[in-house]
């Protein structure tokens, strides 16, 4: 062998060994490592990156002992849930379902709504103070027409046929698109909404591509096994702020995993032409916190919402509410004991994989978190704590004026209108969410944000509309970012 080969041979294999710079990819559950091993084009030592862990990070867990109910998320029996094995996939046909908004002005129209829903007549799409958007099923069409019109209660419908539009929503790329996407190295756009590999592809991609500023980590797996990946983008300047997004809880949102991951292209793709404000952080994402459901979502059942963790006791439902799950309060108001029901907070706080991952890493990380975004849809809301009920954090204020400087820089660049407020006052009381816990924790700017739309379309927005929406939301993470900037 000759030298040069040999040396050539050394360097992969040292490479390799030495847990490969070339790739950036760390190990399952590996903690970033501390910037000065990593070659960083800023170069300052970073001291006391190391455990200042434990103690300071208090989760808070209150169970309830009395279970209460949600009077407006009804619990729903589930009767979407085909016991089918993963590979023979069969899809569920939502051909002459439609969607309204009903009016819930009158009190007891919540009521009514609970009881159609209790007979699996309809289902609940969310809603706020003044209406609750339902799916009604085609059979059930005419007895909830009848229902609604006997208590004189008022609604609109919005969507005349759900499959039609479901068959609309994704529609493929066009030559044009197909042959840049063989030209660029992954496979991800922001035209389409693409699956879980395209999604990991393009994170994997951009550590490969940018290894200085990018890398990724697995925080954890989904109940199947599939891997939660965390995107950390900085260039490891030392003092540094650091902020938290993440996308997909909810395995029908399909604009929230898009819009995260046009926010992560961006940042990566144009680093060095970024804002100080962009550069003075370390962002760290993960698009997709339930990738069983999400990929549930493509297969089988588009509106499915919960995990995928099968069996709980006695129940054959599957899946857990993950935005239900974590850790503080858990139990509380607004979610459900009831395995089937689309909000069931899972058979305790932290019990499903995904939201354990999440907990583990924040409980594990030095990093000290400035902001907590966590994207949703829809509504178009910008929500902070608390959710579990009515109450507010002593720093409300700080949380209500950034929200509304959020919402402005939105509605100046693409025109959309966010509302502003507690999540437990603007839409209902909901315990075990991600925000409550995160702020639990200490973390100032913590925020839910219900992206588009209002309702026209629903969870079933064209892919279309990923960019605009993704557009104006980066233009309000970038006043979220300039206000962490000035956080001393
Ligand atoms: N639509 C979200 C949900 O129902 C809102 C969550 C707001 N946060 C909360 N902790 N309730 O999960
Ligand atoms: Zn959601």
């Amino acid at each position: 062998m000759g030298t040069l080969t040999k040396t050539v041979v050394l360097l992969y294999v040292t490479s390799a060994v030495l847990c490969t710079p070339f790739v950036n990819q760390l190990q399952p559950g590996q903690e970033w490592p501390t910037r000065s091993s990593v070659k960083q084009p800023y170069h300052e030592l970073v001291q006391n990156e190391t455990d200042t862990k434990s103690d300071s990070v208090a989760t808070e867990v209150e169970v309830v002992a009395e279970e209460e109910k949600a009077p407006e998320e009804p619990e729903v029996p589930d009767d979407n849930n085909p016991k089918v094995l993963a590979e023979e996939v069969e899809r569920i046909d939502y051909s002459g379902a439609q969607v309204w908004k009903v009016s819930t002005k009158k009190s007891s129209t919540q009521r009514l709504i609970n009881q159609l829903a209790s007979e699996k007549l309809i289902a609940s799409w969310g809603g706020n103070h003044s209406a609750i958007d339902i799916l009604v099923k085609p059979n059930a069409l005419e007895n909830v027409t009848a229902a609604l019109k006997k208590k004189d209660v008022a609604y609109y419908v919005m969507i005349e046929d759900l499959q039609q539009r479901i068959n609309e929503e994704n529609p493929p790329l066009d030559e044009n698109e197909l042959e840049l996407q063989d030209r660029r190295g992954h496979r991800m756009t922001w035209k389409q909404y693409h699956r879980l590999e395209d999604i990991h592809g393009f994170m994997d991609y951009l550590a490969k591509t940018y290894p200085s500023i990018v890398s990724v980590n697995t925080i954890g797996k989904s109940y199947e096994g599939k891997e939660l990946k965390v995107l950390r983008i900085s260039d490891g300047k030392q003092g540094n702020k650091a902020v938290f997004i993440d996308g997909g809880i909810h395995a029908r949102e399909w604009i929230s995993p898009a819009v995260v991951t046009y926010f992560i292209n961006q940042f990566a793709e144009n680093f060095d032409v970024e804002s100080d404000d962009i550069k003075n952080i370390d962002w760290y994402f993960l698009p997709v916190v339930n990738p069983d459901g999400y990929e549930y979502t493509h297969k089988s059942d588009r509106l499915w919402r919960k995990n995928r963790k099968y069996g709980y006791g006695p129940s054959t439902c599957t899946g857990a509410d993950l935005n239900r799950n974590f850790g503080y309060r858990w139990g509380g108001k607004g979610a459900s004991s009831y395995p089937c029901s689309d909000i069931y907070r899972g058979s305790g706080p932290f019990s499903e994989p995904e939201s354990k991952a999440i907990s583990d890493f924040f409980k594990n990380t030095a990093t000290k978190f400035s902001a907590y975004l966590t994207y949703h849809s829809y509504g178009q809301y910008l929500l902070y704590p608390w959710g579990y009920d009515n109450a507010l954090p002593p720093d409300h204020k700080d949380l209500q004026s950034v929200g509304l400087l959020i919402a402005q820089a939105i509605r100046k660049t693409g025109g959309s209108e966010y509302k502003v407020g507690s999540s437990s006052g603007l839409l209902y009381p909901a315990a075990g969410g991600s925000d409550d816990w995160a702020k639990s924790l200490g973390i100032k700017y913590t925020y839910t944000i219900e992206l588009s739309d209002t309702g026209r379309y629903g969870f079933v927005l064209p892919a279309s509309y990923i960019e605009p929406v993704a557009r104006e939301n980066l233009a309000g993470l970038r006043a979220l970012a300039s206000v962490v900037n000035k956080l001393d």
